[in-house]
């Protein structure tokens, strides 16, 4: 098995699923204004510290993204952060696209940068520990969108990224992400979801990306925010089964969910009722950023020195979320702290 495969095999296994916490300073400064906690890079080391030195890293968390200022940064006990996640059995990922920006001959949608120099950064990532890789595709959804340009310059994009990522040695996640936000129904966010993630793997194939060491990363099939349409978790979860099993080959290993904005228990229970339908080949687990350190956040904010109190707070979450990708979550738990 090549070292590819074993990576992505250690982040899924077990139930075990990733700390998305690779959030850019731009997108930090607003979680930490939101509870009123200055955004320097002490107070984000602090929380991110706290979050990757807790209980629940050994037993949950199989993988955690970084941003590039955590990665170069070092723990209060003067250790890498890569270290420090290494240690807890976690391997240590890096989110290396440099973000979404307007895109030319469209309107309203983006397409994310970053491949200029890439085959130096992932070098230099390497060489930091990490092991796996981030790229976040968006995707506008509404009557008109997203547009073919878009489809076709985001999967192109993303298949680059992972050809590179491989070449480096280092797992690719690939981030398609049709957003949640619109008053579009879940069936339409099922269609443009299948067009977006078949043409992924169209040009995931054409750049030569060994599937069995990617992860993918998709949304769930939902109405949109501002949508009148209210579908249970049981046809979230029968319409994201039928989406992914229809155009994810089965060599990929696994597929982690980002939250996306569902609220912690939402995401929670979404991805649990995945689990308890899953039929297919695939790992079904979580990648979540927003769902999994959401009342860790708020909490810290009451007093950031109270590092256990909050770590307390995010061992549950990740626990939830870790029974969640066994399909052994149920709502009785929540409680149970
Ligand atoms: P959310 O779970 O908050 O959507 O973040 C996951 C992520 O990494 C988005 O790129």
């Amino acid at each position: 098995m090549s070292e590819l495969y074993k990576i992505a095999e250690k982040i899924l296994q077990n139930g075990k699923g990733i700390l998305a916490a690779d959030e850019s300073t731009g997108t930090m400064k607003k979680r930490l204004d939101s509870v009123n906690v200055e955004s320097n890079e002490k107070n984000r080391l602090i929380f991110r510290e706290t979050l990757f030195s807790s209980n629940s890293m050994k037993e949950c968390i199989g993988g955690v993204i970084l941003y590039d200022e955590t990665i170069r940064q070092k723990t209060s006990q003067n250790k890498s952060i890569s270290e420090l996640i290494s240690e807890s059995g976690a391997v240590p990922g890096i989110k290396v696209d440099t973000g979404a920006k307007m895109l030319a001959g469209s309107k309203e949608e983006k397409i994310t940068e970053g491949l200029d120099g890439l085959r130096e950064r992932l070098k230099d990532y390497y060489q930091l520990g990490a092991r796996f890789t981030k790229w976040r595709g968006v995707y506008v959804i509404s009557e008109t969108y997203p547009s073919k340009l878009s489809i076709s310059a985001n999967a192109h994009a993303l298949a680059r990224y992972a050809a590179l990522a491989q070449e480096a040695g280092m797992v690719p996640i690939v981030e398609p992400e049709v957003l949640m936000d619109g008053k579009h129904s879940a069936k339409d966010c099922y269609n443009k979801t299948s067009e977006v993630i078949k043409r992924c793997y169209d040009e995931l194939d054409i750049n030569k990306v060994d599937l069995k060491g990617t992860i993918l990363k998709p949304n769930m099939i939902l109405p949109g925010t501002n949508s009148n349409e209210k579908i249970s978790n049981i046809e979230v979860a029968e319409m994201t089964l039928e989406c992914l099993k229809n155009n994810v080959p089965s060599e990929v290993p696994g597929i982690a969910f980002l939250s996306g904005g569902q609220t912690e228990v939402e995401a929670t229970n979404n991805l649990n009722q995945i689990n308890v339908k899953n039929d297919s080949s695939f790992i079904m687990t979580y990648s979540y950023g927003r769902a999994l350190q959401q009342s860790a956040l708020k909490f810290w904010s009451k007093d950031i020195n109270n590092i256990k109190g909050t770590q307390e707070v995010f061992d549950h979450r990740a626990k939830m979320c870790t029974l969640a990708a066994q399909g052994k979550w149920s709502e009785g738990l929540e409680n149970s702290k």
